[in-house]
Parts: structure tokens; C-alpha cells; sequence
């Protein structure tokens, strides 16, 4: 092997040339002054989220800002660009693409290649174009016959320990290697194939998605830094020297065995065949790309949907997605197999009873039975005697309608959402302090926090997207707090480490934040400059003297939450100063927080107290600072701002007000209730009273993700008409008596809202697999009750929406396709939307600061019950695991299992694999163990992914007093060794194997009649 080659992989060269594919000339791109990114040229920085939203264009090395301009020549063209911009790069933006093979503009540029060499007038040899950086007054050339021929030599070399397969190469076509060959004019190999080369060495393929044929590899090493700057991981290396250098995972493993967590992100970057997705090997190149919206959490990655016809082949990060920034997880990226999974419901069913078999019937059989239905139960029990659960995994348009049909069609206000569930106590802690139900920044801020904190959220898991920008931020300096009962990921990995982690106690949360607070009074950390201008000044008095309370110290609270005093002044001293304790200004500190805030008995208190230390700290209206709820849905944040609540129209206004009133019963032709009707778990009370018989549920899968199993299965058995709107026969429809085939989010045009507000389009790329998308069955629903919805298009729903809710007036389709994506508020006074909010002046006007007292979670330990549960989720699975669960991601997490400590498992004489009974006073359910340093001696954990385990039927109805949302993190409970599933688990076994039974016996009826 060459040399020249083997030098590839030891790093920069000088080196030889190559050229652009002509076609690919850039276009330009509008970096304006609102770019997001950070002036400093930082180290693994992504390409900025300010190009253009159909700009493709590969600039090569990443965007650089500086407050200084240079201009240069090349090929003769005249080009201004920031200082500190590549040549590769100025050369692009003026029209003139250099060969390249190393450098892409999503990372920072490496210079192993040497094909990107140009010539400088004045300078001596052949630079890198990639990573020479501009100079006032440069004359360059790419061109030269030099430059061809010294490229060509280079890819001489790589092409002699390459196979020569490439019209087999499931990237013939799509691979940069090919393109250079021909731009560079190869057309012979001098060196013969003969000598040592890799085409032997053998591949793996243990990843379900990707392969790695280390034959194709020529070592540019982009893999290894996608990894490392755009996620994180570190996952790969270049294992030797010279011509034995080989990317390997961890310490030389199989990829599934190291620590590569499959987020993609080293396949979209191998310029070969090398990394490659398997779906591409099975079915070959797309022929076209939609790009679409991710389906999975609350980070909305934008990704490319590569078709081929109806069929997707792949699905690619967006480059130019302004949530995601070319980047996804293992779960958009990789886990889209579901939809088009055979366990799809493709037919709308109905039955009597729910121990009948099901019986497939047209649309409007269907429709006109659960319609007559729903009037029937009306007619005998009342108006409000049946309801309707929007979804959050369903679009914006969806969930508008389903509201607008329960209000409108139904004549009652029983609309609730799975939000229930998770965030309604962000809607109520940030609407009650600050003045708007959502979080206050963009994903993009966190590159300017210097201080993080984390409070009861998993961002590496539940989050991947935007923990992989945070870990970047931490990397590059910023301090970390983590406010967590278990020692997660961010907490101590080789390449992050929190500054502070404090351990508390499930249950302690609103303790922690006031002891937080303490110290920021007591010890002056208050902004009382932001404070006098910006919030109430009377509010914020009661609660000085309130958190100044000796119960409030940190040595005061140390008992209850189990975190050392210290600690907490410590922290709080980061948080307050911005991680800048002695120095005249200000640091900007960020507070991103979960469903380990949420869902409390004091959930919306402690919400408030975040809101409380932004306020108090002046970290809130500006970059880098902020409250920003990590949203576990894709679509969270939009069911609750289309008006899903039973208490607010679309835009929470309260349905009590008058004038919001008038607004939509005018639109809509009908007298609209004004009280508000019944929240989820009211609706179970009300089934269970007698008093609620029919339920309309889209999309949502109650039975497994609400609490309380026992009650809520009870509760559902005693309906006579329940309707569910899914895609799969999930826990909920085998209660039901009229299953309406949902469609998944590639069958259907919408748009989902994340958690930073940011409304993207989600395009249809295949036809709805049932013959129509949900919100078409909705609209269809409603007619069949006599209330007429005529909508041709869901751009008509949002058009609609648009008019009658203040904070989207602005948004259309035609300005989402323009523009990518909005941030609500977008209207009269913020036509471009609004990245930060609360800028000049809170959205209630000035802040209000509430009072937040720790009351314990009436769910203690106790002798019987001396653990306590708490529940999250884990990468590779998504909620109830109904997507995921039919994908090859089970290959990561194919059970659920309880977490316990060392200490309480020895106790009890508990090893890992262990099966273990955890019983509560709700329930009793059998997992099996995991014994980790990860949690804390006296806390235990699990996810709730597989209905079988039952994590629900533990859980308790506690709730937070303001919203009713469960206390999934607090529950009592003891752990024993069993030997055999819980009572629940075998009851349960037996009602799905006759529940799927009885879907069977509908498909054995079909055969037979030949249908
Ligand atoms: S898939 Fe992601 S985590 Fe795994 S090696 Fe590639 S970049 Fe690293
Ligand atoms: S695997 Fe691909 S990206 Fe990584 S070094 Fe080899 S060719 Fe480059
Ligand atoms: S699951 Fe979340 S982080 Fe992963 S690709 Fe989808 S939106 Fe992005
Ligand atoms: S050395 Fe510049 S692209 Fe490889």
C-alpha cells in the first residue's frame, strides 16, 4: 500500500487535488444576522442553522462569524467571506467546488485526504484548501494542471485498496469516492491491486440497521468525528498506524457490543460505502426525498424521507432541519419500520361486546355506528356523558379537530390529552408565573449557556438530539448541574462530567428548589435590577421573605431531600452568577427539565419554583438562559396549544371567557359550553359512577400509559361505546367496540409543534395505509353526528386555526414551506415568530413570583412498602413502546427491568437477572432485576415500555394538586424474589391471548369469505 495513502489516515497534508462534481455548483445561502451560531469558530460546531431550508449544498468545512470580512480571488472571482472561513469554504460560496474527500461542512475539517489542494499565489507547495483559512487579498487556484494531476495521484492510491465493485456497491451512485474518481479524471491505476490492501477484511454487520465493510474504508476519518463532535459518544477510533489504520468501535468490538448508541450519525458521514444503512443494501438507492417531521419525541428532528415510489428506503437527517441540524437518534433515524409493520389495523372493525370476535365493516358502517352510539348514550345518560382523548403523537390539524368535535359535535367540553399525563403542570406553572404555557428558548440557546442545570430529565435517552448539543456545550466549558434521583448518563461519562450532581429523593423536588432559592436571597445572588423592572414587585417580596425561612436553608432541607447542604450552595452559586461567582457580570444560566419535574404530586409547584430562580436570577428573555421543559411527545406541545384541555380553547384561553367564546361559536356555528368538562382521570371516576359511557380516544393508549392499570381497566369495561383511533390494536382497543385504523405520521400531511415551539411541516409520502388519514376520519366522524366539517386539505384546519388563535396568526403552510419552520407566537407583532420569549416584557406582564411550600408526597415508605419506585424511559424504546417494539431497536431493550441498588438488593437476596415481585398498595407486577450503582440504596426504577410488565398497576392515583397530572415518580413499594409472573401478569396474558383471539378470528372470517 502507498504511502500516500497510509498518510491518509495520520492526519494533514499538503496533497493532491480534485474538483466538484460541475453539477453541484452552490447556491447561495442567506447567513444572516439572526444565525444562531456562536461567533467563535468552536471547535465541533454543526453547519449553521441559518442556511437556507432546501439549500444541500456541502460548503465543506463549517460556517465561520467574525466581525471582520476578507476578500480574495479565486479562479479569478472576487469573494467576501467572515474571517476565518476555509479556502474550501470561500471557494464554494463563490461558485467554485474543490475536490474533497475528508472535509464536510458538518464538521470541523480534519486535512487527511490531500485532495482539496489548491495553489496560492505567494505560497510556496499545495495547501490544503480545507484547512487554510482565508487571507485579505488571497489569489487562489483550483485548477491547474498541476492540481489535476496531483489529485489524480492521490486517488490512484486510494483506488488500488479499493474494491472495484462499484455496480454492485449498494452506494453506486451515492458515493463521493465515485464522484471524485471521475472528477479527478482517473482512468488508470498505475499500482496494480496486487500488493497488500484490506479488500479481505471482513465485515460486521452486527447493527440491525448498518453494516461496516472495512474493504471500502479509506480512512478520512469523518466517522470517527461525526461521533465525536456531532454526538458525542466517542464511540469510534483509528486503531494503527499508516496502512493498518482501521476505524474500530470501543476497544476493537462489534458495533452492537461497543458503545455506539446507532444514532447514524457516522453512516451519514462516510463518504463510502463503508458505513452503510441496510435498508439501502436491501432496496437500493431513492429515486426521490420528502422531507418530513420525526414522530418519536419532542425534539422534531427534520428528516428526508428517500423514497422509492411508496416505499421508504431510508430516512436521513435533515441538513437543513433547524431543530435537529443534520442530526437524529436511533429512533428517527432508524425505527420507521412499524409503519408499514403486519400488525397494522387496515380496516375499520366494530363488535357488541368486547369478548366478541371483531367484524370488519366499511368506513361508514363504521362511522354511522359509533356516531348512533355516541347519540344513543347522549340520549339516555346525558350530553356530557361521553368525551374525546386527543393525541399527541397526531398533528396539529388532528388534534384541533378532535377537540373542535367533542365541543362542537358533542356539545360538551370532555376533551382531555396524554399531556394529562406528562406536562399539563408546565402549561400551569409557566402560564401562572410567567404568562405562556411553553418553554422560553430555542434548542440553539443552549450554545450560549455557560451554566446547565438538568432537573428530572434524561436527555441521553429521552432527548438524544438536543443532549448531543448539550454535551457539546459542556464540553466546551460550561458547567453542569444534574437535580436527579439517579446517577444518568450526563452525570459521569469520559467526555462529560456534572460540575454538581444532586441525588435527592424522589418526592423532594419543590425542597431542592427552594433551597436553592435560600441561598440566592441569603447569600445576595438576586438580580434586582431584572427583578425591579420586570417582575411584581409584591409577589416577589412575599416570596423573598418565604424562601428566606430557616425551614428553606439547604441544612434545613438536607434531611428531607438527602442531598448535603454544600452541594446545594454550591450550585446555587453557579446557577445564580452564570458559573462566574467573582467576576463583575453575569454568567447566562439555563434550567431544561422533564417529566421528573412533571409528574409530582407537586408537579406545577415545582415548575413554578424553576420559574422562580430564572426570575430571581434575571435568567430568563435572552439567549443562553431560560425554562425549557424537554417534552417527551413529538407532538406535546401542539395537542396542548390546539385546545385539548377541558378547560382551553385553542391558544389556552379559558373557555369560561365570554369573548373567546363568541369567537369560535361564531367560526363554528354552534353554542359552546362554558364550563370546563372533564379531565382524564374525572372521565375513569365518571365511568366508574356510572355517569360517562362513551369514549372517543385517537391515537392514545390510556390502558398502559396511564396510571393505575386496575382502575383504569375497570373504568373502560364499564363504557358501552369506546372508540379508538390507532394504527395498531394497542392496550386500549382491546376495550373497545369500534376500532378506526389510525394512519402514521408518513401517511398524512400536518404539522407537529416541539418544545421550543417550533411548528414544522409533516408531508405525506405514501398514501394512508386504511384509505384516509386521521383527520380525515375525524372530519368524517363529525358529519356522521350531523356536524359538518369540510376541509380539503390540512393547510384549510390550520388556516382556520390561524384565524382564530392570536399567537398563530401569522403561520400558513405556504410560510412553513418558505421558511422550514416557525417558533410560536408568530402574528402582527412577530412575523418571522419568536425564538426567545419574554424578551422585553413577560407575556402576563411582569413576572410573578409564587410561593412554593414543600408538602410531602403523601406517598411514603413505610415497613410494608420501603422503596420507592420511579419510572422513565430509555433510548431505544419510545412510551408504550407500540412504534418501537415492532422495530429491531427490541434488540437493544427487549424487556422492561427493575433498576435496584447493591445495597437493597443484597438485603434481599437479589442478582441481576433475578425475576422480582414489586408490589404496591395499587398493585402487584413481576420484572426482572438489574442490580446498579445507578440508583440510589432505597430508590428503585423502570421503564414502562411493554405492556406485559405492568409498570402501570404499581402506580398509584396520586396526582399534582393543580392538574391531576400521576405521580409516576413517587411510588411505595417493596421488592422480593418470586418465582413466577404477578396474578395481574397471568390475568393479563390470558385477556390478550383472547383479545388476539379475537382479531384472528376477524382475519379467519376475511380469508374465508375471500375478502
Ligand atoms: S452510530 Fe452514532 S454512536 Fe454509533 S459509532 Fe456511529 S456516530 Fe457513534
Ligand atoms: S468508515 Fe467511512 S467515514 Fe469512516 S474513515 Fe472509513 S471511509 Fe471515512
Ligand atoms: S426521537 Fe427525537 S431526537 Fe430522535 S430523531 Fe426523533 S425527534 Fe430527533
Ligand atoms: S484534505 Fe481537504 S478535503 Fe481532505
Amino acid at each position: 500500500m502507498s504511502d500516500a495513502h497510509n498518510s491518509n489516515a495520520a492526519g494533514c497534508g499538503s496533497g493532491a487535488p480534485k474538483e466538484v462534481p460541475l453539477g453541484d455548483a452552490p447556491k447561495e445561502v442567506p447567513l444572516g444576522d439572526n444565525c444562531a451560531c456562536k461567533p467563535q469558530a468552536q471547535q465541533a460546531r454543526q453547519a449553521c442553522a441559518a442556511r437556507s431550508p432546501f439549500d444541500d449544498t456541502d460548503y465543506g468545512t463549517p460556517l465561520r462569524h467574525a466581525d471582520v470580512d476578507v476578500t480574495l480571488e479565486i479562479d479569478g472571482q472576487s469573494v467576501t467571506v467572515p474571517a476565518g472561513t476555509s479556502v474550501m469554504r470561500a471557494a464554494v460560496e463563490a461558485g467554485v467546488n474543490v475536490p474533497k474527500l475528508c472535509a464536510t461542512d458538518s464538521l470541523e475539517p480534519f486535512g487527511s485526504c490531500r485532495l482539496c489542494l489548491v495553489e496560492i499565489e505567494g505560497t510556496r507547495g499545495y495547501p490544503a484548501s480545507c484547512t487554510t483559512p482565508v487571507e485579505a487579498g488571497m489569489k487562489v487556484h483550483t485548477q491547474t494542471d498541476r492540481l489535476q494531476s496531483l489529485r489524480r495521484n492521490v486517488m490512484e492510491l486510494y483506488i488500488s485498496d479499493h474494491p472495484l465493485d462499484c455496480l454492485t456497491c449498494p452506494a453506486n451512485g451515492d458515493c463521493e469516492l465515485q464522484d471524485m474518481a471521475g472528477v479527478t479524471g482517473l482512468r488508470e491505476v498505475r499500482y496494480g491491486f496486487d500488493g497488500a490492501n484490506h479488500l479481505k477484511d471482513p465485515k460486521d454487520e452486527s447493527n440491525p440497521y448498518f453494516a461496516y465493510d472495512p474493504s471500502k474504508c479509506i480512512v478520512c476519518n469523518r466517522c470517527v468525528r461525526a461521533c465525536e463532535e456531532t454526538q458525542g459518544t466517542f464511540a469510534l477510533t483509528i486503531a494503527g498506524r499508516g496502512f493498518e489504520s482501521r476505524v474500530v468501535a470501543s476497544e476493537n468490538q462489534p458495533f452492537m457490543e461497543s458503545e455506539c448508541v446507532s444514532c447514524g450519525a457516522c453512516v451519514a458521514a462516510c463518504p463510502t460505502a463503508t458505513l452503510q444503512e441496510k435498508s439501502i443494501v436491501m432496496l437500493g438507492q431513492a429515486e426521490h426525498s420528502v422531507v418530513t417531521t420525526c414522530a418519536y419525541c419532542g425534539v422534531g428532528c427534520s428528516l428526508k424521507a428517500e423514497m422509492k415510489g411508496n416505499q421508504v428506503v431510508r430516512m436521513v437527517p435533515d441538513r437543513n432541519g433547524q431543530a435537529n441540524e443534520g442530526h437524529a437518534c436511533v429512533k428517527g433515524r432508524f425505527a420507521w419500520g412499524y409503519a408499514t409493520h403486519k400488525d397494522r389495523i387496515a380496516r375499520p372493525m366494530i363488535r357488541a361486546k368486547i369478548t366478541d370476535p371483531w367484524r370488519e365493516v366499511s368506513w361508514e358502517e363504521a362511522l354511522n355506528h359509533a356516531a348512533s352510539e355516541f347519540r344513543r348514550i347522549q340520549a339516555k345518560y346525558g350530553r356530557d356523558s361521553i368525551g374525546g382523548i386527543t393525541s399527541s403523537r397526531c398533528t396539529n390539524e388532528e388534534t384541533y379537530l378532535v377537540q373542535k368535535l367533542v365541543r362542537a359535535a358533542f356539545g360538551n367540553n370532555n376533551v382531555d390529552t396524554c399531556a394529562r399525563v406528562c406536562h399539563s403542570p408546565t402549561g400551569y406553572g409557566l402560564k401562572t408565573t410567567l404568562g405562556e404555557s411553553a418553554g422560553t428558548q430555542t434548542f440553539a440557546s443552549v450554545d450560549k449557556a455557560d451554566v446547565i442545570m438538568v432537573i428530572g430529565a434524561n436527555p441521553t435517552d429521552g432527548h438524544p438530539v438536543f443532549a448531543s448539543r448539550l454535551k457539546r456545550r459542556v464540553r466546551e466549558g460550561a458547567k453542569l448541574i444534574v437535580i436527579d434521583p439517579r446517577r444518568i448518563d450526563i452525570v459521569d461519562t469520559p467526555h462529560v462530567k456534572a460540575s454538581y450532581h444532586l441525588q435527592l429523593r424522589p418526592g423532594t423536588n419543590v425542597a431542592i428548589v427552594n433551597a436553592l432559592a435560600h441561598v440566592i436571597v441569603a447569600e445576595g445572588l438576586l438580580d434586582e435590577a431584572f427583578i425591579a423592572e420586570r417582575c411584581d414587585t409584591r409577589a416577589f417580596e412575599q416570596w423573598r421573605a418565604f424562601v428566606a425561612l430557616p425551614e428553606n436553608a439547604p441544612e434545613a432541607t438536607a434531611d428531607i431531600t438527602g442531598v448535603p447542604a454544600n452541594q446545594v450552595r454550591a450550585a446555587a452559586r453557579i446557577y445564580a452568577t452564570g458559573g462566574n461567582p467573582t467576576g463583575t457580570s453575569r454568567g447566562r444560566a439555563a434550567i431544561y427539565y422533564g417529566l421528573g419535574v412533571t409528574e409530582h404530586a407537586q408537579g406545577s409547584t415545582m415548575v413554578m419554583g424553576i420559574a422562580n430562580l430564572a426570575m430571581a436570577t434575571g435568567n430568563i428573555g435572552r439567549e443562553g438562559v431560560g425554562v425549557n421543559p424537554l417534552r417527551g411527545q413529538n407532538n406535546v406541545q401542539g395537542s396542548c396549544d390546539m385546545g385539548s384541555f377541558p378547560h382551553e380553547l385553542p391558544g389556552y384561553r379559558h373557555i369560561s371567557d365570554a369573548t373567546t367564546r363568541a369567537l369560535f361559536e361564531d367560526a363554528w356555528h354552534v353554542t359552546l359550553q362554558p364550563e370546563p368538562g372533564l379531565r382524564i382521570p374525572n372521565m375513569f371516576d365518571a365511568a366508574l359512577d356510572g355517569s360517562f359511557k362513551g369514549l372517543y380516544c385517537q391515537g392514545e393508549d390510556i390502558v398502559q400509559s396511564d396510571p393505575n392499570t386496575h382502575h383504569v381497566s375497570a373504568a373502560l369495561s364499564s363504557m358501552e361505546c369506546i372508540v379508538v383511533q390507532d394504527i395498531f390494536l394497542n392496550e386500549t382497543a382491546k376495550y373497545a367496540h369500534v376500532l378506526l385504523p389510525g394512519s402514521s405520521f408518513l401517511e398524512k400531511d400536518g404539522t407537529f409543534t416541539n418544545a421550543e415551539r417550533r411548528i414544522s411541516r409533516v408531508r405525506k409520502v405514501m398514501p394512508p395505509i386504511p384509505g384516509y388519514a386521521d383527520w380525515e376520519v375525524t372530519m368524517m366522524l363529525a358529519r356522521a353526528l350531523g356536524y359538518e366539517m369540510n376541509y380539503a386539505h390540512p393547510s384549510e384546519i390550520m388556516d382556520e386555526i390561524a384565524r382564530l388563535t392570536p399567537t398563530f396568526h401569522g403561520v400558513s403552510y405556504a410560510k412553513l414551506d418558505q421558511r422550514g419552520s416557525i417558533q410560536w407566537p408568530c402574528n402582527e407583532n412577530a412575523p418571522d415568530g419568536t425564538p426567545t420569549m419574554h424578551v422585553d416584557t413577560f407575556v402576563r406582564g411582569k413576572g410573578k413570583f409564587v410561593i412554593t411550600k414543600f408538602v410531602a408526597s403523601a406517598e411514603k415508605v413505610t415497613r410494608k412498602f420501603p422503596l420507592i419506585l420511579t419510572t422513565g424511559r430509555i433510548l431505544s424504546q419510545y412510551n408504550v413502546g407500540a412504534q418501537t417494539r415492532r422495530t429491531e431497536n427490541s434488540r437493544w431493550h427487549d424487556e422492561d427491568q427493575l433498576e435496584i441498588h447493591p445495597h437493597d438488593a443484597d438485603e434481599r437476596g437479589i442478582r441481576t437477572d433475578d425475576w422480582v415481585g414489586i408490589e404496591s398498595r395499587a398493585g402487584q407486577t413481576v420484572l426482572r432485576a438489574k442490580v446498579t450503582e445507578r440508583m440510589q440504596p432505597g430508590v428503585v426504577y423502570t421503564t414502562f415500555h411493554f405492556p406485559e410488565s405492568g409498570a402501570n398497576v404499581i402506580t398509584t392515583e396520586s396526582s399534582d394538586w393543580a392538574t391531576n397530572c400521576p405521580e409516576y415518580k413517587v411510588t411505595a413499594v417493596q421488592v422480593t424474589p418470586v418465582e413466577q409472573p404477578s396474578q395481574w401478569q397471568q390475568d393479563y396474558s390470558r385477556f390478550n391471548t383472547e383479545q388476539l383471539d379475537l382479531l384472528r378470528q376477524r382475519e379467519l372470517t376475511n380469508a374465508t369469505s375471500g375478502k
